[in-house]
């Protein structure tokens, strides 16, 4: 996305040098084009000039609008998701960037990723607001507390590059910096398998679920969990929501706010039992529930 912001950028100094230009010139030509000739030298009083008028109003309505349907097509475009894309989870907290990759693998203020693959970074802070701010690929998002944010890339160039943090966070938030490390496709592979990762979330999330008893409820009282990611559950209200990230987290912590329709609200809330890494691996497991598919047999 970099060079098409860039393209944006450069159109905007351009149009703002333009006018700057524009009027400055302006100003000096009419102050010494009507310049006071003499004691008793009065201008002719001016009426309503309705073309002038039109003419100022209509143009920059003009190039306004050129603006925001640009800028949003980029905003939509950086907004899409590719179907494919390698999906990392990161939890800001004060005063670091916590990264889990799908595998397991996890790290602290590195972010590394292969090159020409797209990806997905599910984010979620566990303090304050954050912002995950990647200034060389021009992409900054707002990580909230209590929320998913997602940002999505696809890295063209090998290399390293910052990663900052940009939002005030507290007395530390200048530390809260870190790289990310563009790598070819086999030299990725080479550094996954180089570490010993830690337990893979969806893994992780399996355990979690065993260990809280869940199964002693869901796919008998409570809802079935097989299949359920991203499918589109309908409510005691009459309404329909699609089961994304967002949904499963609330139904963890909040499960009284959306109930689905036909069941009752038994779950207890398990608000303050869970990190937020907890709930992403719990969410990685439901996930990998699709259609009776097994853990073991989805990865
Ligand atoms: Cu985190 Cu500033």
């Amino acid at each position: 996305m970099a060079s098409q912001v860039d393209s944006l950028y450069f159109f905007l100094i351009a149009l703002t040098a333009f006018f700057a230009l524009l009027i400055f010139g302006l100003i000096v030509y009419f102050s010494i084009r009507y310049r006071r000739r003499g004691p008793g030298d009065r201008p002719a009083p001016v009426a309503t000039n309705l073309k002038l008028e039109l003419t100022w109003t209509i143009i920059p309505f003009l190039i306004t609008m050129v603006l925001f349907s640009w800028s949003a097509k980029l905003f939509i475009q950086m907004s899409h998701v590719p179907a494919g894309a390698l999906r990392i989870n990161v939890v800001g907290k004060q005063w670091m960037w916590k990264i889990q990759h799908t595998d397991g693998q996890r790290e602290i203020n590195e972010l590394h990723v292969p090159l020409g693959r797209p990806i997905e970074l599910m984010m979620t802070s566990q303090d304050v607001i954050h912002s995950f701010f990647i200034p060389a690929f021009r992409i900054k998002q707002d990580v909230l507390p209590g929320s998913y944010s997602v940002l999505s890339f696809t890295p063209t160039k090998a290399g390293e590059y910052h990663l900052f943090c940009a939002e005030y966070c507290g007395n530390q938030h200048s530390g809260m910096i870190g790289k990310v490390v563009v790598m070819e496709p086999n030299e990725y592979q080479a550094w996954l398998g180089g570490n010993v990762p830690d337990e893979p979330p969806a893994l992780a999330g399996e355990r979690l679920f065993n260990q809280y008893g869940c199964m002693a409820c869901h796919g008998q009282q409570g809802p079935t969990m097989d299949g359920l990611y991203e499918s589109q559950v309908p409510l005691h209200d009459g309404t329909v929501v699609t089961a994304d990230d967002q949904y499963l987290r609330e139904s963890i912590l909040d499960p009284a706010a959306k109930i689905v329709r036909g069941f009752t609200p038994l779950m207890p809330s398990f608000r303050g039992q869970l990190t937020e890494e907890q709930v992403m691996h719990l969410i990685a497991y439901i996930k990998s529930m699709q259609n009776t598919t097994s853990v073991e047999e989805s990865r």
